[in-house]
């Protein structure tokens, strides 16, 4: 094939319209290599030296992956790491085997192995993905990505954004990731906190845009623990999509947006800051607003306002029907610091508390800590699954449920929208409700991944 440098060297005196010759109707298939990897980025202002992270091809965010429904994805994954790894799809509804929990769905990958990840993805939505081996630390070291599945018909905007948030724990002197990923204050308490917030890895997140521009938002929280509570200034705007799905009707952003880990939000914002000025997306802190994302003015608009947005089409099998009489099951999450956790099982062996503080282990669903043989809830295919969960605990958990999206189910029967993941407050107790339609083992855990390391981890089997 004739490359462009190729054509450009023949010394082309006058402008001719280019285009990479592509046979119509041609799918783009086959296997590009994403790599684990060490790498060094400037994550602290200068002077701050660059701090070492693990990144996906060397970067972190990873690589933005953005295909059209429908279409498949396929990724030979390549550890470089010193440590085995494994690539999680967040939120994709996905062939079990492709779903990358390591020690459930594959072995882990060790260094210098390769896996081959390769699926369809059904849904159109903001995704994304992550390492599922020794997550608590993987991810808190920056492996993870934005994977964007467009519409076919997409909504009309001006610029389609992906803010990837999340904090960072570091050495104040030398900018580098704290190293201690099991630390039992940590593990008990709210999970592990960073002292330094960034947007797409830069703490001074910044876009042109202009007057009465449409943007389409796609937030995704790729922190360990940190709950994100969000607002807008500068810009008008409506919450259209959450956890990948879209809602039935564009919600106009009145209230914050709260935002748990694992959790993303698709947003449409316009912008009525004027000429000059800058509009955020706003993280909320102790009754402040700090600035998490900004977008400077830079010119005024030739459009005027647009009208509201109407909703993005329903992704295809979404419901949840037959909850009367659905299979119930009930999830009690215990322990933490402040908690009410004597005793629970461990390694089939019964523990007091002080046993499962010398383990380092803090949590448990039912009485039971961490992963076991048996499944929280085993149903067939196609059975509908009502889950009471109760958080007898003193802090926040974001359930994530691989493989399906589930709805919350009202105090009145009404129902939720659809989403992957479910944030809880201490003393909290919500249902959820979902068709067990995809087959496999799927794992159920809180995605504070301290709290998943220590104990928060179940798994749902569908025959
Ligand atoms: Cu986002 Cu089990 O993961
Ligand atoms: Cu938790």
């Amino acid at each position: 094939m004739i490359s462009r440098r190729h054509f450009l060297a023949q010394g082309a005196a006058v402008a001719v319209p280019f285009a990479i010759p592509r046979i119509a109707g041609a799918k783009t298939l086959g296997f590009t290599e994403i790599k684990a990897q060490t790498a060094a980025v400037q994550l602290a202002p200068a002077p701050y030296p660059r701090t070492e992270i693990w990144g996906y091809n060397g970067v972190m965010p990873g690589p933005q992956i953005r295909l059209t429904q429908g279409s498949r994805l396929q990724r030979t994954f390549l550890n470089e790491l010193p440590q085995a790894s494994s690539i999680h799809w967040h939120g994709i509804r996905i062939d079990n085997a492709m779903d990358g929990v390591a020690g459930l769905t594959q072995s882990a990958v060790e260094p210098g192995e390769t896996f081959d990840y390769d699926f369809v993805v059904p849904d159109a939505g903001t995704y994304w993905y992550h390492a599922h081996n020794r997550s608590v630390e993987q991810v808190a070291r920056g492996l993870y990505g934005a994977l964007i599945v467009e519409e076919l018909d997409a909504p009309d905007v001006d610029q389609d954004v992906v803010l990837v948030l999340d904090d960072w724990l570091l050495d104040p002197e030398t900018a580098q990731i704290d190293p201690d990923f099991s630390s039992p204050h940590d593990r008990s308490h709210a999970g592990r906190r960073g002292n330094f917030v960034a947007t797409n890895g830069r703490f001074d997140q910044s876009l042109d845009v202009r007057q009465n521009e449409r943007l389409r938002l796609r937030v995704i929280n790729a922190a360990n623990a940190r709950v994100f509570g969000l607002a807008l200034a500068g810009m008008n705007g409506w919450t259209i999509a959450l956890d990948g799905m879209p809602l039935a009707q564009p919600e106009p952003f009145t209230e914050a947006l709260i935002l748990g880990p694992g959790q993303r939000a698709d947003l449409i914002v316009d912008i009525t800051a004027a000429q000059g000025e800058t509009a955020h997306l706003v993280r909320l802190e102790d009754q402040e607003g700090v600035s998490q994302a900004a977008f400077p003015v830079k010119d005024r608009s030739a459009a005027a306002p647009r009208p509201s947005p109407t909703a993005l089409p329903p992704n295809p099998k979404m419901e949840v029907t037959g909850l009367a009489t659905a299979i119930r099951s009930r999830l009690r999450m215990q322990g933490g610091a402040m908690g009410t956790l004597d005793v629970a099982i461990l390694n089939d062996e019964r523990k007091n508390f002080r046993d499962l503080v010398a383990a380092n282990q803090f949590w448990a669903f039912n009485g039971t800590i961490g992963m076991t043989n048996t499944p929280l809830i085993d149903v067939t295919r196609g059975e509908t699954v009502r889950l009471e969960i109760y958080n007898d605990t003193s802090f926040p958990h974001a359930m994530h449920l691989h493989g399906m999206h589930f709805r919350e189910i009202g105090k009145n029967g009404d129902l939720g929208p659809f989403r992957d993941t479910l944030l809880m407050s201490g003393g909290e107790t919500r249902t959820i409700g979902f068709i067990a339609d995809n087959p496999g083992d799927w794992l159920f855990h809180c995605h504070m991944l301290s709290h998943a390391a220590s104990g928060m981890m179940t798994w749902i089997k569908v025959t």
